[in-house]
Formats: C-alpha cells, sequence, structure tokens
C-alpha cells in the first residue's frame, strides 16, 4: 500500500503524542482498554452520575473501557477504592456497539448498528420494561470528511440516543452524549434543553485539547 509522506507524518505525531500521553500510560496501569475511561471517570467525578445498583446502557462500547468504568464502579467495595472487574456486582450494565467487544464479566452486550430498528428491538426487549437510570453515549461514525455530511452523521447518532432516553429513562435519569463542536453543535445543545431540566456540556481533561469532542449532560427528563 502506498503511503503518501503527509499521512506518514500525521501518523508518526499521533504515535509520539499517544505513547507521551499520561492517560495511555495510567489506562495500561490500570487495566483499562482505552483512555477514555478517564473521561466518564471525570464526569461522574463532577456530577455524581453513576452509583451501585443503577441499570446503566451504553452505546458505543467498544473497546469496552467505559463499560469497565462502570463495572468497576458497580463493585466499590472490592479491590480497594477502584472497583473490581470480576466477581461482586451491584447494578446491571447492558453495553451495544456495531463492533465487536471482548467480554467484561457481568457486562451485557448487544453487537448490532443503534441507527436499525431491530437493534433498537433487541434493546427494548433486553429492558424488558425497566426504567433505566442513565444512558452514557460515545458513539462516532465514521468521519468522511466532508463536514456536511459528518455533521449530519453525528447529529443522527445523538438524536437517537435523546430518543432512546425519552422512552427509556427515568424521571430523574441522565443521558451523556459525546458531541462534536461545529456544525450542528448549537441545534444538539437546544434539543437537550427541550428534553432535559437541567444540561451541561462538560470538556473532561482526558479529552484532548485538539479534539473538537465534547460531552453533553442531561440530567432529568422534562
Ligand atoms: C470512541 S469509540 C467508544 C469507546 C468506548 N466508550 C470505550 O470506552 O471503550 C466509538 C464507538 O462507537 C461505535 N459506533 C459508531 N457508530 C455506531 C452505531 N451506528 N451503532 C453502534 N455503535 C456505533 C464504534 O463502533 C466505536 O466502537
Amino acid at each position: 500500500m502506498k503511503i503518501n509522506t503527509k499521512s506518514k507524518k500525521v501518523n508518526k505525531a499521533w504515535m509520539n503524542d499517544h505513547a507521551n500521553d499520561p492517560y495511555v500510560k495510567l489506562a495500561q496501569r490500570e487495566g483499562y482498554r482505552a483512555r477514555a475511561a478517564y473521561k466518564l471517570k471525570e464526569i461522574d467525578e463532577a456530577l455524581g452520575l453513576i452509583r451501585p445498583g443503577q441499570l446503566v446502557v451504553d452505546l458505543g462500547s467498544t473497546p469496552g473501557a467505559w463499560s469497565q468504568y462502570l463495572r468497576r464502579r458497580f463493585a466499590p467495595r472490592a479491590a480497594g477504592a477502584g472497583g473490581a472487574a470480576a466477581g461482586e456486582l451491584d447494578g446491571r450494565i447492558i453495553a451495544l456497539d456495531i463492533l465487536p467487544m471482548l467480554a467484561i464479566e457481568g457486562v451485557e452486550f448487544i453487537e448490532g448498528d443503534f441507527r436499525e430498528d431491530a437493534v433498537g428491538q433487541q434493546l427494548h426487549d433486553l429492558l424488558d420494561g425497566r426504567p433505566v437510570d442513565l444512558v452514557v453515549s460515545d458513539m462516532a461514525p465514521n468521519l468522511s470528511g466532508i463536514a456536511a455530511s459528518d455533521s449530519a452523521r453525528i447529529a443522527h447518532l445523538v438524536e437517537l440516543a435523546i430518543e432512546f432516553s425519552v422512552n427509556h429513562l427515568k424521571a430523574d435519569g441522565a443521558l451523556v452524549a459525546k458531541v462534536f463542536h461545529g456544525s450542528g453543535y448549537s441545534q444538539l445543545v437546544e434539543q437537550f434543553k427541550r428534553t432535559f431540566r437541567v444540561v451541561k456540556p462538560i470538556k473532561p481533561k482526558a479529552s484532548r485539547d485538539k479534539s473538537a469532542e465534547t460531552f453533553l449532560v442531561g440530567l432529568g427528563l422534562k
């Protein structure tokens, strides 16, 4: 395969950033599959969203770092303050991704495209009418580089997460969703504000400054 010099340079810069990234090192030390775990951790520590006993749906879960963090939070007495990756589990985590995910003990997983009705139905059936405490969505589409179609794809996934939350969250439940600054961002904030009593944008330190990604947290359904 022919790789042009520019993309080689970009790859090298990314590899350097990645190797020197403190969150990458921390994730390796603490056994997380991705540095993304620290984004959810920071949001949780700022807002106190995750508590043992909850039912949480993790959308766009692969490779599984957010599910691992949730799983550890649901076993707070085990393995010191960090929680346990196996054994005691007080709570329920349902994870979903279009890609396969290596199993995490106690985490239920649906492999499928969240945009498809049949996959939404599978999740609905698994919930069996039980109301959800928290929906977390780190879903991000493959980007084409064409700004208009990329922002439409991003918005579509966030809208689906909002729709799912309206149908399944408890009245005082919450949604955490990854969004991107740029075109479409303010419309998504408006949609959050129409749906939730309180809306907080949050850019965790673990989210790279260079990245346009940020997170919207909606608290309590209107
Ligand atoms: C940034 S990764 C998530 C990382 C994850 N939170 C973690 O901590 O390991 C984004 C994920 O969204 C998933 N995704 C993108 N579009 C999706 C869709 N339509 N349905 C389900 N998952 C999707 C991707 O396959 C990818 O695994």
